[in-house]
């Protein structure tokens, strides 16, 4: 008909949760390497889907062998990094999904951009502590060896710095608990965040 405009075409984050039954979050996983975040990741991701969450993990294997494949580990490329997560955070945000992602993003600048870019009531900060010696000892990828023997450069917690978070809203200390139990206390949290 003429000079008729249908307005309602757009699907905006609130249609889209209405249709998940889910409230978007990004879960932004913190801690050095070998740590356990991706252990908890995707530990958290299948407990979410089997409740009918609809998830996406983000870390180191799909984001610096891709998007990100040309950055390093100086703090400016690890900023560029982190900077770059966070817009496709948003991305997700938008599409209704809840990411959960894991990185180390070592320092409490970085993690504050990522909390400033995708913005604070959306962010929740899961702190998964270890200590320096316990990744060493666990060392699952041979990276502690190495570094400590001086073969790679701005190791994390080595040469390279790692603040330890201030606002967590949630830490797991995985020294203390197994697997299953740091599942738990990150899911016993996260749920009340993402109920619709
Ligand atoms: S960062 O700091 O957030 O930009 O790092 P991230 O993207 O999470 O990448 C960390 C993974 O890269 C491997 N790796 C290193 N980590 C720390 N320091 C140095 N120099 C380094 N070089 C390579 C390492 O496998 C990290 O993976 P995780 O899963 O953390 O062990």
């Amino acid at each position: 008909m003429q000079n008729i405009h249908p307005t309602n075409i757009y699907l905006n984050r609130d249609d889209k949760e209405q249709y998940l039954k889910q409230k978007a979050k990004v879960i932004w996983i913190t801690g050095l390497s070998g740590s356990g975040k991706s252990t908890l990741a995707h530990g958290l991701e299948r407990r979410l889907a089997e409740r009918g969450y609809l998830t996406q993990v983000l870390d180191g294997d799909n984001i610096r062998t891709g998007i990100n494949n040309n950055l390093g580990f100086t703090e400016e490329d690890r900023t560029e990094n982190i900077r770059r997560i966070a817009e496709i955070n948003k991305l997700f945000l938008n599409c209704g999904i809840i990411s959960i992602n894991a990185f180390i993003s070592p320092t409490n600048d970085i993690r504050q951009m990522a909390r400033e870019i995708i913005g604070d009531v959306d962010f929740i900060e899961i702190f998964v502590d270890a200590s320096f010696d316990t990744c060493a000892k666990r060392d699952p990828k041979g990276l502690y060896k190495k570094a400590l023997a001086g073969q790679i450069k701005n190791f994390t917690g080595l040469d390279a710095p790692f603040d330890r978070p201030d606002n967590a809203e949630v830490t797991i200390n995985t020294d203390e608990l197994s697997i299953e139990e740091g599942i738990e206390k990150a899911y016993q949290f996260v749920k009340s965040e993402v109920r619709w």
